[in-house]
């Protein structure tokens, strides 16, 4: 058998995606063992020595650190995953490229544009390899849903309308930052739904319909106070608890977004609809293994929405798992992103999306949280 090259991985982080991206690189070489790479779990860093440590003795790391500076500066590291909060990726990211490491970074990129420009410009001056973990591109319906747009079925696109509704912040007695509750605290986190949630519904509708020029949004934080986990008192909530924004695509349609963490029992209810001249598709991600796909130019007797359960072995990444009509879930979209990320090193094409793609779903965020303090309609590129 070929001797597969191997990506030692350091990841930082040891909570939930965590978690998920071990998981991947755990998956791949049982799942995918065409590729020429496979990843080597090399070590994990987390500011907590016994927690971290236990972490690795869990998932098979073969060191740890507790300072994600000397796990960068270390020589049998290839890749950096990011996996810590919104405030750590940009002052990461930037020391990985220059130590010539490969940089895979949760979404979002970072807080700001301001704070992700240098980002990519690092990746791209040092020449690594470079990824952001949009994840939902590789849930294999919605890598179909992007292959019957490509294919021109849908026609001239009229609507993209997209939610990602939660329920998980409305209890007031709900502490802000800390451990656990970073994404309240705006100075980790950035923003509130629109950096958290919105990111990947922007970044999911980006790839399937084309960039979006303008926006006009409102933001409401419901909760205006709480007990901040650092400092034990009671501050100011600064981050938006809800989004709804529209916009204008390049293309011509209009869009339509909402997110929020006080939608009364919605879990992760991330959906989006698009509506063409011939035909429209929807999906969401409680019901993910499934497409919903009308099409006009049906015959009338048989015409009508069609449930399309993905999971046929000519359909997006599903060969590579079980028999036809069982169903993979949401850690597949993991493996799935790390295998296209591992294929990227052999083939030399970039892992979709790049830092600096993932830029501009930084810049849409931007110019929705700009419409919505100044009250007024924000061009993207202006953000
Ligand atoms: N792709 C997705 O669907 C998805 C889902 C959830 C989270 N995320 C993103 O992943 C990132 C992490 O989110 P999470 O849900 O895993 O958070 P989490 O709170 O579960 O884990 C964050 C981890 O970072 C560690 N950490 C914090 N500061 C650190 C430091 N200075 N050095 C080393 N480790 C440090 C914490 O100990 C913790 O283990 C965020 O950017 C978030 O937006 C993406």
């Amino acid at each position: 058998m070929k001797q597969k090259r191997k990506l030692r991985i350091g990841l930082v982080g040891r909570g939930f995606m965590a978690r998920a991206h071990t998981n991947a690189y755990k998956r791949i070489g049982d799942f995918f063992p065409e590729l020429a790479y496979r990843p080597v779990l090399k070590a994990v860093c987390a500011r907590n020595a016994e927690k971290v440590s236990a972490f690795a003795q869990q998932w098979q790391y073969e060191t740890f650190e507790t300072d994600w500076r000397k796990m960068v500066s270390r020589d049998d590291i290839d890749a950096i995953d990011i996996c810590a909060p919104n405030d750590m990726h940009a002052k990461i990211a930037i020391a990985a490229a220059q130590a010539g490491k490969m940089v895979l970074c949760e979404k979002p990129l970072a807080r700001t544009v301001a704070e992700s420009l240098p980002m990519v410009e690092a990746v791209e001056q040092a020449g690594v390899a470079n990824t952001v973990w949009y994840n939902y591109r590789r849930v294999p319906a919605v890598t179909l849903a992007k292959q019957i747009i490509d294919s021109g079925k849908l026609g001239r696109i009229f609507h993209y309308r997209a939610n990602f509704l939660q329920d998980w912040t409305i209890n007031p007695e709900l502490p802000q930052g800390g451990e656990g509750l970073w994404r309240l605290d705006i100075d980790t986190a950035g923003s509130g739904v629109t950096g958290d949630l919105l990111a990947h519904c922007i970044d999911t509708a980006i790839w399937l319909n084309g960039s979006i020029k303008d926006v006009s949004a409102v933001t409401e934080t419901f909760i205006k106070e709480r007990m901040h986990q650092d400092s034990g008192t009671v501050e100011k909530v600064r981050i938006d608890d809800a989004c709804i924004f529209h916009c204008h695509f390049a293309n011509g349609s209009l869009g339509l977004f909402e997110a929020t963490r006080y939608a009364r029992g919605q879990k992760a209810l991330k959906t989006f609809e698009i509506n063409g001249e011939h035909a429209s598709i929807r999906w969401d991600l409680h019901d993910q293994n499934r497409l919903d796909y009308f099409d006009h130019s049906d015959e009338s007797i048989v015409r009508g929405w069609r449930s399309i359960h993905v999971s046929d072995s000519d359909q997006p990444y599903i060969d590579h798992w079980w028999i036809p009509g069982v169903c993979i879930g949401y850690e597949h979209t993991f493996v799935h992103h790390a295998a296209d990320f591992l294929k990227s090193l052999e083939t030399g094409e970039p892992c979709s999306p790049t830092f600096r793609e993932a830029l501009e779903t930084q810049q849409v965020c931007e110019a929705v949280l700009d419409s919505a303090r100044e009250r007024q309609w924000k061009t993207v590129a202006d953000a």
